[in-house]
């Protein structure tokens, strides 16, 4: 018999596929929608200290092979969204999606998620175009290991960070995430990107540049882990460019013990998970894998 049940940075999941940080998880409703739709977890949008509008549109595009957005982490701000963890967290995993600027901002908002009842914290090390956070902050590795130590010291959950493909110092970053006890790593976030008008002559986004997501980036993601694979002890959370059981795959032999859809709830439906999960199965089945941690990381053996 074959088991999708798979345990990742202290979390233990029924199903391996969550819910990607900045799709169908701004609300409590859609939240829940995805938990009942097959998703093992849902990432919340990511949550910051106030509320904040994002950048003015266009700030949305959809490109050959996937999307380019620069949303500037619109979201009510971390009071408001009690509202909506109170409405997701009784139906099933929430994992708490977190942005700052400093490890105060980082560690005060862990806190909150906590009480809020989230079962880890996710922290945004990596948005590539929004001023002062995200990848400003997680492509240094003294201040991503400030960060980690402080959430750490903050909450007794789990704590992920989310690391950036658009750095050559991958490797160092999440090294620095290990060190200071982190508990999982989630790779990547989108890749810096930009689209041009030419009959307005003019970058498309409001930004001016964006962060690339979908197909286009899986290969990208998949070398990733791999190469975090093989120099970090911690588990690790695939994502980038999933749209079917194969891309899913593909990331867990490559070293993911779950992994995360975001692009492909848009391209292929809310019943992505319940494919892919079904597709998992006969795979597993055909070859022989029990489980999903007989199939993590096999593609380095
Ligand atoms: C955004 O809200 O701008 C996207 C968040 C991210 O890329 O991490």
């Amino acid at each position: 018999m074959v088991s999708l049940k798979t345990e990742v940075g202290g979390v233990i999941l029924e199903r391996p596929g969550m819910v990607a940080s900045g799709i169908m998880d701004e609300t409590g409703p859609s939240m829940v929608r995805m938990l009942e739709n097959g998703a093992g977890a849902v990432v919340t949008k990511s949550v910051g200290l106030s509320p904040n509008a994002g950048h003015a549109n266009p700030c949305f595009m959809e490109v050959t092979s996937g999307y380019v957005n620069a949303m500037g982490l619109p979201n009510p701000g971390i009071d408001l969204f009690k509202e909506e963890m109170d409405v997701a967290v009784p139906k099933g995993k929430i994992v708490g999606s977190i942005y700052g600027a400093t490890p105060e901002d980082f560690s005060t908002l862990a806190g909150r998620m906590e009480d809020y009842g989230a079962c880890a914290v996710e922290l945004n090390l990596s948005c590539p175009h929004a001023k002062g956070y995200g990848m400003e902050v997680g492509t240094d590795p003294t201040m991503v290991k400030a960060i980690v130590s402080s959430v750490k010291d903050a909450v007794s959950i789990p704590v992920w960070a989310k690391l950036t493909p658009n750095t050559h110092i991958l490797a160092d970053i999440g090294r620095a995430v290990q060190d200071a006890g982190g508990d999982a790593v989630v790779a990547i976030n989108t890749l810096k990107a930009m689209v041009i008008s030419p009959e307005f002559a003019r970058p498309v986004l409001s930004n001016k540049f964006g962060g690339l997501s979908g197909a286009a980036v899986k290969p990208v993601g998949v070398r990733a882990i791999y190469d975090l694979r093989t120099v970090l002890d911690i588990p690790l959370i695939g994502v980038g460019g999933i749209s079917d059981w194969r891309d899913a795959a593909e990331y867990i032999m490559a070293g993911a013990s779950a992994f995360q859809v975001g692009s492909a709830i848009g391209t292929v439906g809310i019943d992505v998970f319940d494919r892919i999960n079904k597709g998992l199965e006969e795979f597993m089945s055909d070859y022989g894998y029990q489980s999903i941690s007989s199939m993590v990381g096999v593609a380095h053996e």
